[in-house]
């Protein structure tokens, strides 16, 4: 197990925290608004960055070679953060702007979200420590 710091692992849990954070001040819509946004261009960008950078996937495919499978996982669950982030962004906005006025499918989504942002960064923490 090897302790080391990575850039882009800290990003992702930076993210999770102010995700958290902007969540819970879903009362106050604008500050709720302007952090849900700020941290999906964050997160969507570090998604691509990641996934971008020179044979990164690749090299972590090759050193995974015993565990493959917690990567697969984990490359499904941070795949499904492309439509889960827009599918908030969407419900979202129809409340903020008085299109609808049930939050349910907004928390529905969002609760769905929050699991999928967790597997991401868990998974992504158990391969930190594996490779
Ligand atoms: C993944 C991103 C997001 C998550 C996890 C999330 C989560 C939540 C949650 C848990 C609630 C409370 C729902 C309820 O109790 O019924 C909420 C409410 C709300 N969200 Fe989001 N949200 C996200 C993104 C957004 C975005 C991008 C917008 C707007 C563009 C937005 C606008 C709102 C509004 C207007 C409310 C109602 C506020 C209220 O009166 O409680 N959300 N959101």
């Amino acid at each position: 197990m090897h302790f080391y710091f990575d850039g882009s692992h800290f990003a992702n849990a930076l993210i999770f925290v102010f995700i958290l954070i902007g969540v819970s001040l879903h009362a106050q819509r604008l500050a709720h608004v302007r952090i849900m946004i700020t941290c999906a261009i964050a997160d969507l960008a570090l998604l691509l960055y990641v996934e971008l950078r020179d044979q990164a996937v690749e090299d972590l495919f090759e050193k995974m070679a015993v565990i493959p499978w917690i990567l697969w996982i984990h490359v499904a669950v941070s795949a499904t953060l492309l439509f889960l982030w827009p599918a908030c962004i969407v419900s979202g906005s129809k409340i903020y702007r008085g299109k609808v006025t049930d939050t349910g499918t907004h928390k529905k989504l969002a609760m769905t979200f929050l699991v999928f942002r967790f597997l991401t960064l868990a998974t992504s923490t158990l391969i930190k420590h594996a490779v």
